[in-house]
């Protein structure tokens, strides 16, 4: 099938290269010219596992092109995907302009009939106000344009693999015809018959089919939005039970994997630490937010759940301030800057803030992440960057762990120790053993966690209730 997708951020660029890696001819379009430049010279304008051989393979058998011109663009394909972003607004409505924008597109440059597919995030109801913005803006043309929602739950540093071996499809749907064509679409994601996977060097595991679950257009934006605030009503139910079980001597570690046993419960998403981040999470809470207060429903529940992650940063610090006790003029290095390992995504990354913080304090800041480090350097072009983490640690008064990089845990943490002016680290992702670290000279600091002595001198200090007396 014939393809366009309009915007080539994370979404666009994932779902094109996946959609030709599929067997579609796919157009690719975005109206940042300079991305398209990348993309022309064969790199990328982000890092994803995986996409650069998908871009470069799939360009080469013809089946994916890049082009700034979006009229061009909007001509290929019989079907286009909008994966263009809705960031934030000041008052947490999401930016709809884009999309807006699309439509204008779409409605003024077709020749032909189109799908008109929506994988941005977007509000419940915006495939209507979509599908009447192409009708007004398309209102002389001879074409018929019908209107799809098929939200996206791709994760950052795991976009391709979820892209082609999904739990679920989702396709809201108005009409018959446009259910039959996103069911072609997908037709060999849906039976498992890849032409390849590069994910897995074509030995996929064995997992059942994805299910596809067809519903209305306003159910289908709702499942996206309810879907990822419940994943951050998860975290942070996790990072309050982090602080319950540090002011009482517990592990929080040891409590989210007895809850996660349960099958009602489960493991994923209960992992405690500095908060949620990135591009999808804080924004798509505040939207939904927004959304209901708009409606008149009570959300008290998802304010909670943001008000829990905003604190995270704080407590981090308070905790980092009872170890050094002033944060002026101490030399602290900061280890990941990625919202998320095997990203280079910093949008809403906790280590940001945590920057900002002790800049604030008049601390001296080093930095090291294996793939955020420019993205950083735009942001806070003066503090320290760091060619690794062993350069970053020397002379450190501290380190803060912020990002859980697989490979931090693989460091030789007995050489960090010995380099450090003081071997302090405050894991802020409980990604390191305490007890090695205490072993190879280690003052530790994880979330939700105390050390036995901690823990004991905590029971100590802690008022009998008078019952008990
Ligand atoms: C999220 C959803 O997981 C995807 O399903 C969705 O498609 C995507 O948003 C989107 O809307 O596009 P993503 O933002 O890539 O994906 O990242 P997550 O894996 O959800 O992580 C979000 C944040 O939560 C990260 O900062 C991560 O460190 C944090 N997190 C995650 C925790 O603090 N604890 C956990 O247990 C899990």
């Amino acid at each position: 099938m014939r393809i366009t997708v309009l915007g080539c951020g994370y979404v666009g660029l994932v779902t094109g290269a996946c959609l030709a890696e599929i067997g579609h001819s796919v157009v690719c379009t975005d109206n940042d010219e300079s991305k398209i430049d990348i993309l022309h010279q064969g790199a990328l304008p982000i890092y994803e596992p995986h996409l650069q051989e998908i871009v470069v393979h799939n360009v080469a058998a013809k089946r994916l092109s890049f082009t700034a011109d979006l009229p061009e663009a909007v001509r290929f394909g019989d079907v286009i995907f909008i994966c263009i972003g809705t960031p934030p607004l000041h008052n947490g409505d999401s930016d709809l302009s884009g999309i807006d924008g699309a439509a204008r597109l779409i409605a003024q440059e077709s020749r032909s009939s189109k799908l008109v597919i929506e994988k941005s995030t977007v509000p419940v109801q915006s495939g209507q106000k979509l599908s009447r913005a192409l009708g007004i803006y398309g209102r002389n043309s001879q074409w018929s344009f019908s209107v799809a929602s098929n939200p996206e739950f791709l994760r950052e540093g795991s976009a391709v693999l979820d892209f082609l071996h999904p739990d679920r499809i989702v396709i809201g749907v108005g009409d018959q015809g446009s259910q039959l064509l996103l069911r072609e679409i997908y037709r060999p994601i849906l039976r498992q018959e890849l032409l390849r996977c590069p994910v897995h060097d074509d030995d996929c595991p064995q997992k059942n089919p994805p299910e596809l679950l067809v519903t209305s257009i306003n159910s289908a934006e709702l499942i996206k939005h309810a879907s990822n605030s419940f994943l951050a009503l998860k975290i942070s139910y996790a990072n309050l039970i982090a602080d319950i079980c540090e002011s009482m001597g517990a592990n929080v570690e040891e409590v989210v994997r007895g809850m996660g046993l349960d099958p009602r419960i489960g493991p994923a998403f209960l992992k405690a630490g500095i908060g949620f981040g990135g591009f999808c999470l804080p924004k798509d809470v505040q939207a939904f937010i927004r959304l209901g207060e708009k409606v008149g429903v009570d959300v008290s529940l998802l304010k909670d759940a943001e008000h829990i992650n905003r604190r995270r940063i704080e407590g981090f610090l308070a905790k980092a301030a009872h170890a050094l006790w002033t944060f002026k003029d101490k030399h602290i290095g900061i280890l990941g800057l990625a919202f998320k390992p095997n990203t280079d995504d910093i949008r809403f990354a906790p280590a940001m803030e945590l920057i900002s913080r002790l800049l604030e304090e008049r601390a001296h800041v080093s930095v090291y992440d294996p793939q955020a480090m420019d993205k950083t350097r735009a942001l806070f072009p003066s503090i320290r960057y760091c060619a690794d983490p062993y350069q970053l640690a020397d002379g450190a008064e501290a380190l803060m762990l912020a990002t859980e990089w697989a490979e931090f845990k693989e460091l030789d943490w007995a050489r960090i120790s010995r380099l450090m002016q003081r071997p302090l680290v405050l894991d802020g992702r409980n990604l390191l053993d305490r007890s090695e670290m205490e072993r190879v000279g280690f003052e530790y600091h994880g979330v939700g966690v105390l050390s036995t002595a901690e823990a004991e001198a905590r029971c100590a200090a802690m008022p009998l209730s008078p019952g008990a007396r």
